[in-house]
């Protein structure tokens, strides 16, 4: 009976931190979280940044492109948590919608990496909008829903 009473704390404990766990946001951790969370800390020193372009930090600015382009390749090959949970037979399709989606935002960050590079400033600004657009068009599509 003792011990019963000592156990039931514990298993209370056990079941509370197994929910929460399954409840921890499906993309923490993963790779292409990782790889996102890269993306997010180069695109906002990049944003801020452009406010006021300064010339003299122009590898500064081309060293962040560089890192969403390389992580931005990188997701390619990865499969987004949303994509895993789905049933089989629809998987193949939205897998090959991700992939275009993530090559054409890889590619824009290529073209960011260059217009910063020859200190373009107006087509860096768009790049940079045409890649935020790609964000919320990603997330809707592609990630989990918290
Ligand atoms: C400027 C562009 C982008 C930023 C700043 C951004 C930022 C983020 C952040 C902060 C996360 C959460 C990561 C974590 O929980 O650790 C995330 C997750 C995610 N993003 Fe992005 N993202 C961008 C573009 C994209 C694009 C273009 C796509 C798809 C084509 C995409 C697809 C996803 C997916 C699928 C997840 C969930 C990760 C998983 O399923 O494991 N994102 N993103």
């Amino acid at each position: 009976m003792k011990a019963s009473i000592r156990i039931l704390p514990l298993a209370i404990i056990l079941a509370m931190l197994s929910l929460t766990s399954s409840a921890r946001s499906a993309d923490e951790d993963t790779p292409l979280g990782e790889a996102m969370d890269a993306i997010a800390k180069a695109y906002k020193a990049l944003g801020t940044e452009l406010k006021t372009p300064d010339p003299a930090r122009k590898d500064a600015y081309v060293k962040l492109a560089a890192t969403i382009r390389d992580e931005a390749v990188k997701c390619i090959d990865l499969v987004p948590a949303k994509i895993s949970a789905m049933p089989e037979a629809e998987r193949p399709q939205i897998l090959k919608d991700y992939k275009t989606d993530m090559n054409k935002f890889a590619e824009t960050a290529g073209v960011l990496k260059i217009a910063l590079g020859e200190a373009k400033w107006s087509d860096a600004d768009a790049a940079m909008k045409s890649l935020k657009e790609d964000k919320s068009s990603g997330h809707e599509q592609f990630k989990m829903e918290e």
